[in-house]
């Protein structure tokens, strides 16, 4: 399992970048739980490290679409598609990447 961040580096509301397998992803905590998403709005394809976090919603610094970290839905326009969420392990004070 690949590594993405420290539990203690991470508190509640925030949020920190990394890769794996290729692909940018954010790694935060929200509501309690740690969650991975891809870094990558599915608007228009821009990165979302630069939106913020808002309870368990991540805004694109773009145009404003909204996603749940958790369920990756967009709860800013109910049909549009979701961002892409990555399952994770919390082990040992590490945040991991399930395979
Ligand atoms: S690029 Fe993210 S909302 Fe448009």
């Amino acid at each position: 399992m690949k590594l993405l961040a420290s539990t203690a580096d991470i508190n509640e509301g925030e949020f920190t970048t990394t890769a794996a397998n290729g692909q940018d992803i954010i790694v935060g905590k929200a509501d309690g739980r740690y969650f991975a998403v891809h870094d990558l709005c599915p608007h228009a394809f821009v990165p979302l490290n630069q939106g913020y976090l808002e309870e368990c919603q991540i805004s694109c610094p773009w145009h404003g679409f909204t996603f749940d970290v958790h369920s990756g839905k967009c709860t800013s326009w109910e049909d549009f598609d979701g961002l892409e969420t990555f399952p994770i392990e919390i082990k040992n004070g590490g945040i991991y990447l399930a395979e």
